[in-house]
Formats: C-alpha cells, sequence, structure tokens
C-alpha cells in the first residue's frame, strides 16, 4: 500500500510506527509529520487542511490510502472531497466523512443521535442566542456543577464545568451572545454533570462490522491529583483495570453496537476510527462525547497494543471486509507519560535541543512537538513527547516510562508523575 499519513503528534508518530511494521506497506509519508514520523517515512510539508495540495501529492505519489489522524479535516469534509472528484474517488480515506464526523464535529449532534438510540449519556439541553432565557431557566433547574459545552469544534476548550449559578448563566451568555468560542459557540449544550471515572474506548469500523480495539484511560489536567488546567493529555494507560469483563460487555451492548446499528440505520456511512469517551457512574457507562478519530495520547499505548497487521485493518475498512480480518492484541499493559515544555498549557517556548534520545531502550519513544535540525531534534510545541513502555503490569510499563523520562533532557521539561496510580491503587483494593 502507499500511504499518506495526515497530522503531525505523537497520535500520528504511534501510527506511523506500526504501519512501518507491515509486510504490505510500500510507501509511506506524513504530512506535515515531525522529528519522530520521519523515522518510518517521508515527511511532507503540506497542511492537513490543504486539500488541493493533498490532492495533488496523491496524485503525483500514487497515494492509494489516506489515513486522517486528527478531526479538522474529517469535520471539514475531507472523505467527501475525495469521493466527488473523479481523479481520486479511488483513493480510500480511513476517516469518516462529514456528515459521520459530526458526531465529534456537534455536540448536539452526537447528543439527538444518542437519545435516538437510547445511548445512555448525560441528560442536556441545547440553546442559542434566542433561546439565551430558556437557557438560563434549564440552568436553575439544575445543581451544581454546570456541564457548558460549545457545540462545534473548539481546539478542546469548548467544554466548561462551572460551580455556580452565577458563572454558568454569564458564560452561557459569553459563549451565545459574545461568541466566545466563535461559531462553534452559537449553540450550546448545558449538560446534567456525571460524577465518575472516565476511560476511553475505541473502534474500527467499515461502515458494517467493527472491531474493539483496547481500551484506554488518559490523563487530562496538568497537575498531579488531577488538578490545574486541561491539557491535550498527559500520559495513558491501557488496560484500565475497573474496566473489567462485565464492563466492557455493558460498554459494547449498550454503547457500542447501538451507535453501530444507529450510524447504519440512518444511512450514514462511517469507515474509520470511532473514540468512545466514556465515565464510570457507579457502574454504569455513559457517553461523555464521541471523537471521530483515535485519541491523542491513548493512541500511543493503545496501538503499541495491537499485534495484527494495521494496514490489514484499513484494507478491510477500505473494501467493507473488516469483518473477514483477524485482530490480536498483545497481553501487556502499555504505559505512556508526556514530557511537555514548561509553561505548557499555557505559554512556554520552543526550539530547546532534546538530549539522550539515543540512550532510551526500555521504552518507545513517540514524538509530538519535535522538529529536526540538521542532526539534533528541537522542540516544537507543548507536548513534545509520549514515552512508552510495555509491562506484565502498568506498575512495570510504568516504571519503565519513568526510568526512560529521566535519561531524557531538554530545557524546562515537564512531565506528571503520578500518570495511572490512581486506577492502579482503585485495583488494589478490589
Ligand atoms: P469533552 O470535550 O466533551 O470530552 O469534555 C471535556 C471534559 O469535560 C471531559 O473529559 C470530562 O472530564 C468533562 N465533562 C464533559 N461532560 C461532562 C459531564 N456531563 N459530566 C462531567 N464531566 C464532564
Ligand atoms: N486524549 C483525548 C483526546 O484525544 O481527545
Amino acid at each position: 500500500m502507499r500511504i499518506l499519513l495526515l497530522g503531525s503528534g505523537g497520535r500520528e508518530h504511534a501510527l506511523a510506527w506500526k504501519m512501518a511494521q507491515s509486510s504490505i506497506l510500500e510507501a509511506l509519508f506524513i504530512a506535515p509529520g515531525n522529528a519522530g514520523t520521519m523515522q518510518h517515512g517521508t515527511n511532507v510539508d503540506l497542511s492537513v487542511n490543504d486539500f488541493k495540495g493533498i490532492k495533488k501529492f496523491v496524485l503525483e505519489n500514487d497515494i492509494d490510502t489516506v489515513v486522517v489522524g486528527p478531526e479538522d479535516p474529517l469535520v471539514n469534509g475531507i472523505a467527501d472531497f475525495f469521493e466527488a472528484d473523479e481523479a481520486i474517488s479511488k483513493v480510500a480515506v480511513i476517516g469518516p466523512n462529514k456528515e459521520a464526523a459530526q458526531l465529534e464535529g456537534s455536540k448536539d449532534f452526537a447528543k439527538k443521535f444518542m437519545k435516538r438510540h437510547n445511548i445512555p449519556t448525560a441528560k442536556y439541553g441545547t440553546f442559542t442566542k434566542d433561546t439565551l432565557k430558556e437557557g438560563y431557566a434549564f440552568l436553575e433547574a439544575m445543581k451544581a456543577p454546570y456541564v457548558l459545552k460549545a457545540d462545534g469544534l473548539a481546539a478542546g476548550k469548548g467544554v466548561l464545568i462551572l460551580d455556580t449559578l452565577k458563572e454558568a448563566k454569564s458564560e452561557l451568555k459569553n459563549m451565545l451572545s459574545d461568541a466566545k468560542f466563535g461559531d462553534a459557540s452559537s449553540r450550546v449544550v448545558i449538560e446534567q454533570f456525571l460524577d465518575g471515572v472516565e476511560l476511553s474506548c475505541f473502534v474500527i469500523t467499515d461502515g458494517d462490522g467493527y472491531k474493539k480495539l483496547p481500551e484506554a484511560k488518559d490523563y487530562k489536567r496538568i497537575g498531579e491529583g488531577d488538578t490545574g488546567l486541561n491539557t491535550g493529555g498527559m500520559g495513558a494507560v491501557s488496560p484500565v483495570p475497573f474496566a473489567n469483563p462485565t464492563f466492557l460487555d455493558k460498554i459494547e451492548n449498550q454503547i457500542i453496537i447501538p451507535t453501530i446499528k444507529g450510524l447504519k440505520a440512518e444511512g450514514i456511512s462511517y469507515k474509520g476510527f470511532i473514540f468512545f469517551g466514556l465515565i464510570n457512574v457507579k457502574n454504569e457507562p455513559y457517553v461523555i462525547e464521541y471523537n471521530c478519530r483515535m485519541g491523542d495520547p491513548e493512541t500511543e499505548v493503545v496501538i503499541p497494543r495491537l499485534k495484527s497487521d494495521i494496514l490489514d485493518l484499513f484494507e478491510g475498512v477500505a473494501t467493507t471486509t473488516l469483518s473477514e480480518r483477524d485482530i490480536r492484541f498483545d497481553e501487556r499493559s502499555a504505559a505512556a507519560v508526556m514530557m511537555v515544555s514548561g509553561g505548557y498549557p499555557g505559554s512556554y517556548k520552543k526550539g530547546k535541543q532534546i538530549y539522550g534520545l539515543n540512550t532510551i531502550s526500555d521504552s518507545i519513544v513517540f514524538h509530538a512537538g519535535t522538529k529536526p535540525d540538521g542532526p539534533v531534534v528541537l522542540t516544537s510545541g507543548g507536548r513534545v513527547m509520549a514515552v512508552t513502555s510495555y509491562g506484565k503490569d502498568l506498575e512495570t510499563a510504568l516504571k519503565r516510562s519513568y526510568g526512560s523520562v529521566d535519561k531524557i533532557e531538554f530545557k524546562d521539561s515537564a512531565f506528571r508523575k503520578d500518570i495511572g496510580l490512581d486506577v492502579m491503587k482503585k485495583n488494589s483494593k478490589k
């Protein structure tokens, strides 16, 4: 296969790493990629939303499959763009079309979809600036804390959780009347707050059948003990100890199957990954959100646990023969610790030289915000790299990752020291 992978984060490095192991890979290009992806293929200087540039590259390089990492090009309709253009309509796109990507692109669409198919999720109401007063009344009838969500994509910042009714009303007005998140908040979903522990589940689907991938838990806050600002994710573990077989069965029967069936019943063709952001409330799973792509940093622990050839699965998606493909997993645990630039998720400096990468033997370093500079690697983002390790259990995997983190240096680096601790403690109490 001749692949173009879109994206530049740790997720894309993990996907590139996995695809490079496939016996059916002929050529791999990554646009725009990072200093890690270039170990497995050729980086191409193209933006993920430059559809015309992508088309030109695909034709010139005889690409047969485009694998889409991030949500933006999917929500912007890259799959539809390919399908509509005769010159490239035979090229497979691994990622849903614009309509299907609304599961992530519009919170209101996702909530309505879940309601239609009886998929457990928080109670909600959707409001616009014309129904601001009704929005206030809805808030008044709820209990604190209050959850407000911009309907559209807001770079992961569109969810606000507020402790007082006063703040909630004021933020609702900011979002609806003062376009706090631009167009993304022209509609706002107000949700019941669900109290529980989150986890992420993933499937790959060809629109007909689906295959489950291992579940994972990510750590979104910058500070230890889940404190401080939200980030893109500071680490991840897989498996998730509290997700025992009974709980995983509930997820499959109450959430995954109704989602796949619901899409089919509504004639929405979905080809690609579905990410279920879930919360465990008293041993019952609820959907917090859908994403139309893999998670980051979850991919950096989920994909290393996939034993099967990922390109075989992608071929199954492209030709709607996924159910005939084999999927196997590594029984070992995997843990990723994210090293970030000091100051992140606030302002931080880029361009710091990274030392010690060549000394790592116990872990896989998945680059996120890095760029090559001749023979050296420089930081180029907030999340710099995910240090992933295997272990017979999470404890072993984490110990290895932290050992490797200690050997990697760049100025003002930071990381969370408590990845996985909460779920391991919960497990040992059982
Ligand atoms: P989202 O972008 O929808 O994933 O929301 C971001 C984060 O806000 C989630 O990962 C949760 O931690 C939190 N969150 C979202 N919705 C709810 C809810 N209904 N109840 C509690 N926490 C929530
Ligand atoms: N780790 C959460 C996400 O990728 O959205």
